[in-house]
């Protein structure tokens, strides 16, 4: 039985995606024989609400020095940074005000906080590292270990803390929500944002699930797991991130027992019966078997593009290999001469895109498809979208 990581009760699963590797394990050749792989479930937990995989490997082996994955390399990201950070400013970060991050990346983020006093955490090398020569204060290991506790320096300081698609990578839930509470200013606030379930679910786009997103968020498991710190949602917004993200405004728990528009969102949401998950992992399987039947039904192999973990999920679960999809296209100079985790599909350097002419192309990060489209002339393609489609 899994127990749930939020409240320990039994969880029930709805969703079998397999036997799957590590979504960013993009490998050379020789390292084919040795590539590990790990059975992916996902749970519902009836008490706490909170929807979270099984037995999978942890984030944190998964963020070391070769995590290919850094902020500043898509223009969409940059700009969606760039807005976030003028509301911040505007409206919550005080001049003598002090600002944090949890899981800071390669600064792209705190870049604009540089005169304000800040800190970043992230245990990824690679990024940090990168960070650093910006010019940007990083802790090098997990913020869930940091010692909030022992250093009084810290106890209510911070007046804004970030997090990006972050939260739902730790594992430790009951860790990250302990420092927060601690460090938080009152009246401060802890802006969060993560791919929200409900979009997943409306757009069938099973493609999020893997390794290193161990938790969906919905606002009603959200909302209980912060009780337990005398933490509380005070606000939220819907954002197209992520083809569909959430953004949490979380503070001290107040007097007042009831939020009504979080208590309205919740139970719009939906997401708290069992049902409503089954329903979507049988039309998870349905929009498997029907992307596969279409590509093959082109008789003719495709290519990809954008070798993204989430192509992990639904190649390996489709199976998927290089006779259907020959290769990627890829920007990340990380993946480009490795093949594609589990699948083995070549990742190719995005610079030949343009000089193929194969006239289907599996979309991959479909969730950039307006800026892609813009970019690569959208009518000269057939383009596939991996995931989608009807609830
Ligand atoms: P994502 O995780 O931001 O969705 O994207 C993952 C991968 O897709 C990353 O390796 C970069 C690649 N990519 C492209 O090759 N071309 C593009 O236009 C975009 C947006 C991403
Ligand atoms: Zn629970």
């Amino acid at each position: 039985m899994m127990k749930c990581r939020v409240c320990e009760t039994d969880c029930k699963m709805f969703l079998d995606l397999g036997w799957q590797p590590i979504a960013n394990n993009f490998i050379a050749r020789d390292q084919f024989p040795s590539e590990p792989f790990y059975h992916l479930q996902v749970f519902f937990c009836p008490s706490c609400f909170t929807v979270q995989l099984g037995e999978c490997p942890e984030g944190r082996g998964v963020f070391n020095e070769n995590y290919p994955f850094f902020t500043g390399t898509s223009q969409g990201m940059i700009k969606h940074f760039v807005q976030f950070s003028e509301l911040i400013k505007e409206k919550y970060l005080p001049a003598n005000g002090t600002i944090m991050e949890i899981g800071s990346n390669d600064g792209t983020f705190l870049e604009h906080f540089k005169n304000w006093e800040h800190m970043g955490f992230d245990p990824s090398e690679s990024v940090t590292r990168v960070a650093r020569s910006k010019g940007i204060s990083v802790y090098p290991k997990p913020f869930e270990t940091f010692p909030a506790k022992d250093s009084k320096r810290w106890h209510g300081a911070t007046d804004v803390f970030i997090s990006a698609n972050t939260f739902a990578h730790i594992p430790d839930r009951h860790g990250v929500l302990r420092n927060i509470k601690i460090m938080l200013a009152q009246g401060g606030v802890w802006i969060n944002e993560e791919p929200y379930l409900r979009s997943i679910i409306d757009k069938l786009a099973y493609d999020q699930i893997y390794n290193e997103h161990i938790f969906y968020t919905s606002i009603a498991s959200m909302r209980n797991a912060l009780n337990m710190h005398h933490l509380e949602i005070i606000d939220f917004e819907i954002l197209p991130t992520h083809g569909g993200s959430i953004r949490y405004f979380i503070g001290h728990k107040r007097a007042e027992d009831s939020n009504g528009k979080i208590d309205q969102a919740v139970e719009h949401e939906g997401l708290n019966s069992f049902d409503v998950f089954q329903h979507f992992g049988q039309a998870v399987q349905r929009c498997a078997t029907e992307f596969k039947k279409n590509l093959l039904a082109l008789k003719r192999p495709v290519v990809g593009y954008g070798a993204a973990a989430k192509s992990t999920t639904v190649l390996n679960y489709c199976d998927i290999g290089p006779d259907i999809v020959s290769k990627i296209y890829d920007t990340t100079p990380e993946k480009q001469g490795k093949f594609s985790p589990g699948k083995h599909i070549p990742v190719v350097s995005y610079s030949q895109f343009a000089e193929d002419d194969t006239p289907d192309v599996v979309l991959f990060v479909w969730n950039h498809g307006r800026e892609i489209y813009d970019k690569e002339r959208y009518r000269t393609r057939n383009w596939l979208l991996p995931v989608g489609g009807a609830a």
